[in-house]
């Protein structure tokens, strides 16, 4: 996969790439990062790439011609790219997003910086508007890395054991479970019996009783879904 980040702030995109598992998973040649720096793209004498919107208002506007031109500077081949562009009033990123974009051979992520992008960008060039929840940030880099991290960690191979990957919250539609590893007490506080028992069977059985009462206790709505397609398995059979 190869993976674009265009951006006024380079130097912030790769330090956070270099000092995590995004950055081994480029080292073990799963994915190649290809950082753009818009300031690149910018006309002189200024290199400006923001500038007033049209019409008044407060906040300056990234302009159209830096993020254009950057776009065609891509060598990527384009029938299997998407273009995100993360923004507060995007769809919300979640589990389904990021394995759908683990699929793809290109992604480009189109970073803001200001109070908002030239519309023109968004119509013309991006495939995908994404936020990462309902709260407000500066800008597009966070949200960028948030999500590169949570697609870069489904290639196959990236993670030391892809296992930990399949009891991922979400993954099967529960919350995950407490954990317990050595010593098996600590401060007073024994691990619960069971996990020392031996019995698989019982100690599977446990595991997925945490998770339904964690699940029902914090996210009512994963719940709800939960039992509707456990109902409808048992209708199926
Ligand atoms: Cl994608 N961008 C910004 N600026 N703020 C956000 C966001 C994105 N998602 C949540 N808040």
């Amino acid at each position: 996969m190869k993976i674009h980040l265009l951006t006024p702030f380079s130097e912030m995109t790769k330090a956070v790439i270099s000092e995590s598992i995004l950055g081994r998973a480029e080292t073990k040649q799963f994915v190649q990062y290809n950082i753009v720096n818009l300031f690149d793209f910018a006309d002189p004498p200024h290199f400006r790439i923001d500038d007033y919107p049209f019409g008044g208002g407060n906040g300056m506007i990234l302009k159209p011609e830096p993020v254009f031109r950057a776009m065609k500077s891509l060598d990527n081949n384009s029938e299997n790219t998407r273009v995100i562009f993360p923004t507060p009033d995007g769809k919300v990123f979640n589990q389904n997003i990021a394995y759908d974009l683990a699929e793809c051979r290109d992604l480009v992520f189109i970073n803001g910086h200001y109070k908002g992008i030239d519309q023109r960008i968004r119509d013309e060039l991006v495939t995908d508007e994404v936020s990462i929840g309902d709260y407000v940030l500066t800008g597009g880099e966070l949200p960028s890395l948030v999500m590169l991290d949570a697609v870069v960690r489904l290639i196959p191979g990236v993670l030391n054991s892809y296992e930990s990957v399949e009891t991922d919250s979400f993954t099967s539609e529960l919350l995950d479970g407490p954990h317990y590893t050595r010593p098996d007490e600590y401060k007073g506080i024994r691990i619960p019996d069971i996990l020392l028992s031996g019995h698989h069977k019982n100690i599977d059985n446990w595991r997925l009783k945490k998770r339904e009462e964690k699940t029902k206790e914090r996210r009512t709505d994963l719940w709800e879904n939960y039992i509707a397609s456990r109902k409808d398995i048992k209708e199926d059979g």
